[in-house]
Order: structure tokens, then sequence, then C-alpha cells
């Protein structure tokens, strides 16, 4: 928690103003369509320090740099190597963060020392409009202290970074509730750093066989991929299916993904999707676990759900959060 309070805008009338924020160096949250950022220009090293500062996030963990339009990249980094290209052109703007070389223009601090860079177009109109008001690249890892639940909503933002935040930009809850997905395709074979968003399935069949690293990583490459990440305050343990979970008598939160189970003596329950519907699931993850952090439990038990499409990235997202808990096991 942080005390006071940032300067909330609509991101109805409230572009220029935040874009003018940026300009002067200050930090911005902003709406994309996976999970709010923290923004501060590129360009400008002292700015993006603040966002480690903010978060609490170590130095190692490099940042994404958002453009608000896919022909700005040639721009910013010059060549482009053609596997890169071909998945920027398929899938932006939309929720596939692309590593490249990253250019000189662009301070170390963003890349935490780095010589490759993490760059994507966000598929959320109000973050490109921000960003070309700006008139800059826009630095901006998730909008949440390092290590906790990401924010899908302005609230989480407010509550998690308070007057860290200079101003918050409030387009309600994000579209797909889950981060981008990571490819490192620099060396022609698509390799994922990170599941999220954009499924394997879509990438597979625009590109073929893809390589997936990010379940076994922790190493400092790309630290969302750390074994302990995206973690509630409340202990969280992953179950195959509810009725599974043998109690401890504490007070017990369930994250299911379907249905209420008919058993169970549950203090408090939360639905992803009644419908079985795994991109619904995706953009309520947070919030839910956002509410059951609240809710004064004891314990968070989370279903697992299909691993399939965004569903891996659920998966793993749950899993990184239980690893926080559960170290070494
Ligand atoms: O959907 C998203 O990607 C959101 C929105 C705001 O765009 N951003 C986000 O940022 O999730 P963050 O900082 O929470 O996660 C960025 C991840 C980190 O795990 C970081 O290590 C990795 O990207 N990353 C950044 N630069 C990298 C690089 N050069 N090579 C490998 N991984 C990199
Ligand atoms: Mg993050």
């Amino acid at each position: 928690m942080s005390t006071g309070y940032p300067r909330v805008l609509p991101v109805e009338g409230g572009i220029a103003e935040a874009a003018s924020v940026l300009r002067a160096g200050g930090l911005v949250a902003f709406p994309t369509e996976t999970v709010y950022g923290l923004g501060a220009d590129a360009l400008d090293a002292r700015a993006v320090a603040r966002i480690f500062e903010a978060k609490r996030r170590p130095s190692f963990d490099p940042l994404i740099t958002h453009l608000a339009d896919a022909a700005d990249l040639a721009g910013l980094v010059g060549r482009v190597p053609a596997a890169v290209e071909a998945l920027a052109e398929r899938f932006w703007p939309g929720p596939l963060t692309l590593i490249v070389d990253r250019p000189a223009v662009i301070p170390p601090i963003v890349t935490s020392g780095l010589d490759t860079m993490a760059v994507r177009v966000p598929d959320e109109p109000s973050a490109r409009a921000l960003i070309a008001a700006a008139g800059v690249p826009v630095a901006a890892p998730s909008a949440n202290r390092f290590g906790q639940l990401s924010p899908t909503r302005a609230e989480h933002v407010v509550a998690g970074l308070g007057a860290a935040v200079d101003v918050v930009l409030d387009g309600g809850p994000t579209r797909c509730g889950i981060e981008s997905t990571i490819v490192d395709a620099r060396g022609g074979h698509p390799v994922v750093l990170r599941l999220g968003a954009l499924p394997l399935e879509a990438l597979v069949e625009a590109v073929g066989p893809v390589t997936v690293r990010s379940g076994s990583s922790g190493q400092p490459v790309a630290p969302g991929t750390l074994a302990a990440h995206y973690a509630p305050r409340t202990p969280l343990r992953v179950v195959g299916a509810a009725e599974s979970a043998a109690g401890d008598g504490g007070r017990r939160g369930l994250l299911a993904f379907r249905e209420r189970p008919a058993g169970g003596d549950w203090a408090a329950v939360e639905v992803l999707s009644p419908a079985g519907d795994l991109t619904v699931a995706a953009a309520r993850l947070f919030d839910a676990l956002h509410r059951l952090d609240a809710a004064g439990v004891t314990e968070i038990v989370a279903e697992r759900v299909p691993d399939m499409g965004v569903g891996r990235a659920i998966n793993d997202r749950l899993g990184r959060a239980a690893a926080t808990w559960h170290q070494g096991g």
C-alpha cells in the first residue's frame, strides 16, 4: 500500500494532459488491452528510474517499450529481422511483445543493461493515442508493485501504487486481463519467453512450430517468468478440482473455473466463467484474485483451467502465484 492518491483522469478527455505529464518526465498509468501499464518516456533515463522506484522493481528486470504504431518500429530500431517483422505485421496492434536489438537512443536502464529490448504496440486505442500524443516511445511494466497481482482496473493501480504515480488514466476494466505473450524471433525460429494473452495456437497457426521456454525459466532474462510472481498477499494453492481440496479449518476462498462445487466450506467464491470460456476467465482472473485477497480469507484455493488457448497463460500465472507461497514445492 502507498499513502496518498494520484490524479485519476478518464481516458475520454484525459489523454492530452497525461501525455504532457509523460513528456515532462512524469509517470502515467494507462490501460492497455492486457493490463494497466506504468508508463514513462522511454528516452528519459530519470523518468524510467522512477518506474523502478514506484514498483520497487529490481533493476535486473527489463521493461517493455510501447509504440503507437507498428510502422514506428523500423524508425526506432533500424533493421528488423524478417521473422520479427512477420510477427509484428501479423499481430500488431495486439498482446504480443517482440524482442529486438536495443537501439542506442533507448537508455540501458530500460532494458536493465541488456543489448536487447522488448517492444509492443498495444491494441487499445486510448493507449496508442496517449503514446502518439506524447510523441515518444513509452516504457511500461504492469502498474503494480513488483511480484504482486497485476492491475486490470484503475482502482487496482490506485490501491497498489498510490501517489507514486502522477496520473492514472481510467479506461475501465481491461479486455484481455492477462499480460502479453513475449516472443524472441530474432534467430528466425520463434521462442516464447512468457505465455500470455496471445494464445500459442494463434502463433503456431501463423508461423508454424514455436519453442516455449516460459515454464522453465528463473533467470533474469525475463523475470516475469520468475518462478514466484503475480502473487496475492494471501497464500494461494492450485488444485485440479475444488472437490479434492482438503480444508485446514481456516476461512478459505475459492477461485473456481466454471461453477461453485456442491460441497466444501468456502468463505468466499469467485467463478471465472460459468460458460467455460477461457477468454472470459482470463479477463476476470486478476480482478477475482484482487477480491479474494481483500476478503479476509486465510488461503485461496485456485482451480486449474484447461491447458489450451489462453488457459495456458492462466495456469502459468496461478502456478507462479502459488510458488510465492510454496517455494521449492
Ligand atoms: O501486457 C504486457 O506485456 C504489460 C502491458 C503494460 O504492456 N506489460 C508487462 O510488463 O507485463 P512487465 O514489466 O510486468 O513484464 C515485462 C516482462 C518482464 O518479465 C521482463 O523481464 C520481460 O518482459 N522483458 C523485458 N525486456 C526483455 C528482454 N530484453 N528480454 C527478455 N525479456 C524481457
Ligand atoms: Mg508485471
